[in-house]
This record gives C-alpha cells, sequence and structure tokens, in this order.
C-alpha cells in the first residue's frame, strides 16, 4: 500500500530527532518515497569542522541509492520553526533531488507549526543545470 502523506511526514520528523545540528541548532529531517514505494530517511549531521556538515535530503538520498532505489517519487523535509521560514532545500539539495526527480516528483516542505507546502522540482530549481 502506497505511504500516506501523514506518515512520510511522521517518518521526517522521526529523522530529525537523531539530527546531529550541535553547532547550528537547527535540526533537520527528510524522508523519501522511492520508485519502488519504499522509504528512506536522513538527517543532518554536523561537524566542528563545519564545511563537513551534510544535510538531511543528502542523507536520505544516499540511503535510497544504497538501497537500490533510482527515483524520488515524493520527499518531506521537516526543519524550522514558526518564528522563521519552513527549510525549503538548500541550492546544494535542489540539485541533489534534482538529480533523482522527474516532472511528478513531489516536494513537501513542512516546518513546526504543522503547516506545509508542495512544489515541483522545476519550481525549486528553474532553468537546471544538466547534462543530458
Ligand atoms: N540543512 C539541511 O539539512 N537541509 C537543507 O536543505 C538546508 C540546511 C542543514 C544544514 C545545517 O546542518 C543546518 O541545516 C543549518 O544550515
Amino acid at each position: 500500500m502506497a505511504i500516506a502523506k501523514e506518515d512520510l511526514i511522521n517518518a521526517a520528523t522521526e529523522a530529525r530527532e537523531h539530527a546531529y545540528s550541535k553547532y547550528s541548532g537547527y535540526s533537520v529531517g527528510a524522508a523519501i518515497v522511492d520508485d519502488q514505494g519504499r522509504l528512506h530517511v536522513g538527517c543532518n549531521i554536523e561537524n566542528a569542522a563545519y564545511p563537513l556538515g551534510s544535510c538531511a535530503e543528502a542523507g536520505a538520498i544516499a540511503a535510497m541509492i544504497q538501497e537500490g532505489g533510482s527515483r524520488i517519487e515524493r520527499i518531506a523535509i521537516v526543519g524550522g520553526h514558526d518564528a522563521i521560514a519552513p527549510c525549503t532545500p538548500c541550492g546544494g539539495c535542489r540539485q541533489r533531488i534534482h538529480e533523482f526527480s522527474d516532472d511528478n516528483t513531489v516536494i513537501i516542505v513542512i516546518d513546526d507549526s504543522d503547516e506545509w507546502q508542495e512544489y515541483s522540482i522545476a519550481e525549486l530549481l528553474p532553468a537546471s543545470f544538466h547534462l543530458d
């Protein structure tokens, strides 16, 4: 059975609890449904050497690829809080998501206030870079 949107958001929220964000204090969780209907999650992992930190989306995509998935059907990203903007994916993660997306990929962004928005990758990354 297809994973419901609420379950996908819950998975990203749970993943967020594992975030290692001691330097920014900004925790993020991501959950992907892949082309085979399977769930993959990731959280941001920071480092004392700041540039080595990795985003939640990168972790979820790495899990998807490692487990044999090839396309993001839906991705939910949970971060931020309602006093600031919700965590729309950073520029680098838009390119990462683009690599494994198509026109039907749905990107769900949610914050602590339980508000959510849905985007396509074309909305988040117009005039994108690609090699084919
Ligand atoms: N972060 C993500 O995990 N995903 C994004 O799309 C934006 C930013 C993380 C990176 C860093 O650990 C923290 O949020 C603050 O930038």
